[in-house]
């Protein structure tokens, strides 16, 4: 489907955590809740600000993310909602994804998220086996992650989602089909599945440095994982639609298709990034800084850069092979005004010749070998 192009997307950072999980490196903080109304009252204007400058454009997505948002009062969440409304145009359709921990969430909180207007959460399960969870620092266990689903449900959410980590220490590739058994018995629509990244600087990695780490799962376990769970999820329903994104019909993330698409999209709040057209721009990681100059009513922002159509052309391509349908063939010929087959055709002949992409439908895209082999083809696509 072609996009019009005054659709917006808006990111919305929430930095507060209970605590910082082993493996995480997002700017988020743990013991700073006396910087939240503070928070808040900055975000707000950033919003108007915003607001003014895009009120031609209509956003059809809205995306809370973190840090923790569920970790605030709902009030906070409710506000920013309704200071949205007020600045911006939204679309009649609009998604809007909240991003929870199990143990942060209750009746009343997602009663709050319901009546305000967000219509999908994003529930951080990263496992349902407690050992595992305990590993990588969450403080949830499995009975809460199983009750937080059940509990969104039945206040109303029709849209729910969770975030499950592959390569946990000590996780064997039986762990799927308990995944798998409780994620049919809950009827998911939707899951991210990342692999355990270790961020260097996280106590995960120094764990990792000194040699701490003896069962992480090896690369082909971690191959065989994803392979066993893209299988399992297909006979329950789901499709893979982007490397690691799995969905029931109709379930796929708005807001993650902007990124991969390289659609228009604006970040407020601390470390957001946006993209309008060629102009990308960076906000400050700094509480004190983000509060401070918004509190003089300037912008946050401490980059901005104004990339070229070959650098777009690359991003599109590399962002592009990440969806299970790739690349449309027209849609990249319109928007960059090229003809990709001919432009890229050593690229094109070379990966299919190695088995790594096809062409099919008007679109190229990733073989199976390709998805797991996709760090290749993406660098012998960028120019
Ligand atoms: C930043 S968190 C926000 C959601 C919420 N705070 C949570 O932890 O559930 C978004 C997701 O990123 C993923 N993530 C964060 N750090 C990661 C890492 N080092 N490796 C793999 N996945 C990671 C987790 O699955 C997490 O649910
Ligand atoms: S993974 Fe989520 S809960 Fe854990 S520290 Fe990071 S943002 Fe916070």
């Amino acid at each position: 489907m072609m996009k019009k192009n005054n659709e917006l997307g808006i990111y919305l950072h929430i930095p507060f955590c209970e605590s910082k999980c082993k493996y995480c490196d997002f700017v988020s903080f743990c013991n700073s809740d006396e910087y939240i109304e503070d928070y808040f009252n900055a975000l707000k204007k950033e919003i108007a600000i915003y607001g003014d400058k895009y009120r031609d454009k209509v956003v059809d997505s809205i995306f809370f993310g973190g840090g923790t948002p569920s970790y605030v009062d709902g009030q906070y969440i409710s506000e920013i909602m309704k200071a949205l409304k007020e600045n911006f145009t939204i679309a009649e359709d609009l998604e809007v994804t909240i991003e929870s921990n199990p143990n942060s969430i209750d009746e009343e909180k997602l009663n709050t998220y319901i009546e305000c207007g967000i219509n999908r959460i994003s529930i951080g399960v990263q496992s349902f086996n407690d050992q595992l969870l305990k590993r990588i620092g969450r403080v949830h266990n499995r009975n809460q992650a199983i009750n937080a689903v059940k509990m969104a449900k039945s206040v109303g959410f029709k849209n729910i989602s969770i975030d499950l980590i592959s390569s946990i220490p000590g996780q064997i590739i039986e762990d799927i089909d308990t995944s798998i058994e409780i994620i049919n018995d809950l009827e998911i629509d939707h899951i991210s599945y990342y692999s355990l990244i270790l961020e260097e600087g996280t106590p995960l990695y120094k764990e990792y440095s000194r040699g701490l780490l003896p069962d992480l799962p090896s690369e082909d376990c971690d191959r065989k994982m994803y392979s066993k769970l893209n299988s399992s999820l297909q006979e329950i329903g789901f499709s893979r639609y982007e490397i690691s994104n799995f969905s029931k019909p109709n379930r796929e993330s708005r807001h993650n298709l902007k990124y991969w698409k390289i659609y228009d999209y604006i970040g407020l709040g601390l470390s957001s990034h946006s993209s309008i057209g060629n102009n990308r721009f960076y906000n400050t990681s700094s509480l004190n800084d983000y509060i401070s100059k918004l509190n003089e009513y300037g912008l946050p922002i401490i980059e901005t850069e104004r990339i070229d159509i070959e650098e777009r052309l690359s991003e599109f391509i590399i962002m592009g092979f990440r969806l299970i349908n790739g690349i449309n063939i027209d849609e990249i010929n319109n928007r960059f005004n090229i003809d990709f087959l001919k432009e890229y055709k050593d690229e094109i002949d070379r990966n299919i010749a190695n088995g790594l992409i096809k062409i099919a439908d008007n679109n190229v895209s990733l073989t199976n070998k390709g998805a797991d082999l996709a760090n290749i083809v993406e660098l012998d696509f960028y120019r």
